[in-house]
């Protein structure tokens, strides 16, 4: 079968960078220059200037035996020495660091300084219960200041960290401290969430009790941070509480250096078999591209801009875009322990007004959910300061993008919309805000010294105006090293679709526009084949949220006699066209709509109009669960969703 996509949506707006913003911009296109006259000398020249290397290297990259790759392979670095102390040897120790908003209203900034401090006593803390370089150290927290020091502190002693998301369930906690081999576990009694003290402490409890038959517990300590006040059960000998033992530790702590490819974390992501699949990224590498990609796709200024990325520290944008790479660039950021809409629908927005924000990085998810509430929330406050828009986590549908623009950004902002992946580390392609034209729903060009194609199933490229399956192909500096514990299902997984090129394939689907510009399609997983012609489910949703009524859309392809597949769109409507109209006739008149705006090969077969779509906790659709509803089969494994009863509501309204 080809696995060429058919094209169907043509965007013709352009937004060039404003003459004022290019004429401040951090990145010039003199860097795609740089980089295209010798790779790795680039990707040398701005790890030397990015970082601080206690040994410098003699080598960039060492791909002798691909797909395992080795960058800076002679040099070492302490990645928390990066991040903290040599902010402040340079004289920046009183620029905050973090300016910590909790969702109950309680606040405070923490400088530099203070933030080296922290780390500096919380790494003389982990030694103390045994943590050296290679241990791994579960991280099981909310989004609060503490959970940035953890990361930093374990990195600090060359040990390995493996956060796990708050929302996880202790099942899921369990088989990734298990997995990891974790020696020490990092907590809370619990988290701020919808205005509930919600706990964490009882998981770890019970992650650690039921141990499977013949599984070794690996787990001694348990450091807890006292962040609600609630009730925690206590084993003695094990758990400790951080306030406890962390302000009275030694203050003094010398940063190590450690190898360049001395393992950084683990982060646990969604495979296709029920075994977690433990990512792995190492430090001088992973650290070069976060800042690189930080700095210049968010044109960071760092004595001025306020930056704010609304990712969870459970996803790799929170490693990536919340902790290392901001950190590393001495950026003064924002995080934000609670959920948008706590106490109100205009929560985020007075955040952002309250500290200033001027760089605001967030997922199509919440924009959408935004445009479902209605601009009026955002416009009540003043986000004047807003002068760069990121996303990122799927495709940003046109009209996401314009809405975005206009109503955020002031009609001003440009908009960098990132491609990249747990398993890329950092940012892929992207537009570089003061270079490119950039195109409402294109995440555009690879960045600076990545190597990218979209090939056919032979690993040929395709060429302009064609689509096909997303390549890299030369190894990148903050790729992943690895599965933990399985090189076979790295290279399975990951490099034997092209072997014979060594190209890395990502599982996504692309295009490449007339300009060479790329589209990403959404997972070749999901591609549907209607009458013989290969579609996109991204086309098909951005076409179904450009129409007045549409909030938030997903398709999938359910099996069909005559056209093997066909087109099934779930619809969320927006508040504001449910207070004026009837959701009556309202299907039948978004499947014409997109047969117009697209062609007849695309019109949904069925529209179903529902209140809620199935999502992951990072806010992916799960289309899988769609495709059991559409085919009218049995609803398959629903764990994974963030909301386990949205399954059956969306069948039964179905039905
Ligand atoms: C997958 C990776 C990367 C951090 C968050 C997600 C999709 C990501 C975009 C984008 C279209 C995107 C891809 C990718 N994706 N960014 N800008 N446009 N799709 O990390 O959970 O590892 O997911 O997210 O399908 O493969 P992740």
């Amino acid at each position: 079968m080809s696995q060429s996509i058919d094209h169907l949506l043509t965007e013709n707006r352009r937004f060039a960078p404003s003459p004022e913003f290019a004429a401040k911009a951090v990145a010039g296109s003199d860097l795609y220059d740089a980089a295209r006259a010798d790779r790795l000398a680039f990707w040398g020249d701005q790890s030397r200037e990015l970082l601080h290397w206690h040994t410098p290297f003699t080598e960039v990259l060492d791909w002798s035996t691909p797909p395992f790759a080795k960058w800076f392979p002679d040099g070492e670095l302490n990645v928390a020495y990066n991040c903290l102390d040599r902010h402040v040897e340079e004289g920046n120790g009183d620029r905050v660091a973090i300016h910590f908003e909790g969702e109950p209203g309680d606040s405070r900034s923490v400088t530099y300084a203070e933030l080296t401090d922290e780390v500096k006593r919380l790494a003389n803390v982990l030694t103390d219960l045994g943590v050296g370089q290679g241990d791994r150290v579960a991280i099981y927290l909310p989004m609060i200041p503490e959970a940035i020091a953890s990361l930093l502190a374990v990195a600090r002693l060359g040990a390995i960290h493996s956060v796990v998301f708050g929302g996880f369930s202790a099942d899921s906690l369990r088989s990734r401290i298990d997995d990891a081999g974790a020696k020490v576990v990092i907590t809370a009694d619990g988290g701020y969430r919808k205005g509930r003290a919600s706990a964490l402490k009882p998981a770890v409890d019970q992650a650690l009790s039921d141990r499977g038959e013949g599984v070794q517990a690996t787990v001694e300590s348990v450091l807890v941070v006292r962040r609600t006040g609630q009730d925690v059960e206590w084993q003695d000998g094990r758990d400790v509480w951080y306030h406890d033992v962390v302000p009275q530790a030694a203050a003094e702590h010398e940063a190590q250096p450690f190898p360049a490819e001395n393992p950084l974390f683990i982060l646990y992501t969604s495979g296709t078999t029920g075994k977690p699949k433990g990512i792995l990224h190492t430090s001088g590498g992973y650290l070069t591209q976060a800042a690189f990609t930080h700095r210049n796709v968010f044109d960071l200024h760092p004595e001025t801009d306020v930056y704010w990325c609304t990712a969870d520290i459970g996803w790799i944008t929170g490693h990536s875009y919340v902790t290392y790479g901001p950190l590393a660039n001495g950026a003064t950021q924002v995080l934000y322990e609670g959920t948008p809409e706590f106490p109100e629908p205009g929560r985020w927005w007075d955040v952002a007004e309250k500290y200033g924000v001027t760089i605001l990085y967030t997922a199509p998810t919440a924009v959408r959910s935004f445009m479902k509430q209605g601009r009026e929330i955002v416009q009540k406050r003043d986000l004047s300061k807003i002068r760069l828009l990121g996303s990122v986590g799927e495709p940003i549908n046109p009209e996401a993008w314009m809405w975005f623009r206009e109503v955020v950004g002031g009609d001003v902002a440009p908009i960098v919309d990132t491609w990249w992946q747990t398993e890329t580390g950092a940012i892929m392609i992207s537009a570089l805000p003061g270079v490119t034209e950039t195109k409402p729903g294109s995440a555009q060009v690879p960045l600076p010294g990545v190597a990218i194609d979209v090939v056919d199933e032979k690993g040929e490229s395709v060429g302009n105006d064609a689509g096909g399956l997303l390549v890299v192909t030369e190894p990148w500096p903050s790729m992943l090293r690895g599965i933990w514990g399985d090189p076979e299902r790295f290279v399975d997984t990951y490099w034997k679709m092209f072997a014979d090129k060594g190209y890395y394939f990502a599982g996504d689907g692309a295009r490449r526009d007339e300009d060479g510009d790329i589209w990403l399609l959404g997972r070749v997983d999901d591609v549907m084949n209607v009458s013989g012609h290969r579609l996109s489910t991204a086309e098909i949703e951005s076409s179904l949220v450009a129409h007045a009524a549409t909030a938030e859309a997903a398709v999938v392809g359910a099996s069909d006699e005559t056209t093997g597949q066909a087109v099934v769109a779930f619809v969320i409507l927006k508040e504001s066209f449910l207070k004026s109209n009837t959701a009556d006739g309202l299907a039948t008149e978004l499947r014409q709509w997109v047969g117009q705006q697209i062609g007849p090969i695309a019109r949904p077969r069925d529209v179903y109009i529902v209140g809620e779509l199935p999502k992951t906790r990072s806010g992916k659709i799960m289309r899988r669960l769609l495709r059991d509803v559409a085919e009218g089969r049995e609803v398959g494994d629903t764990q994974t969703l963030a909301d386990t009863a949205v399954m059956s509501v969306i069948t039964a309204q179905v039905r």
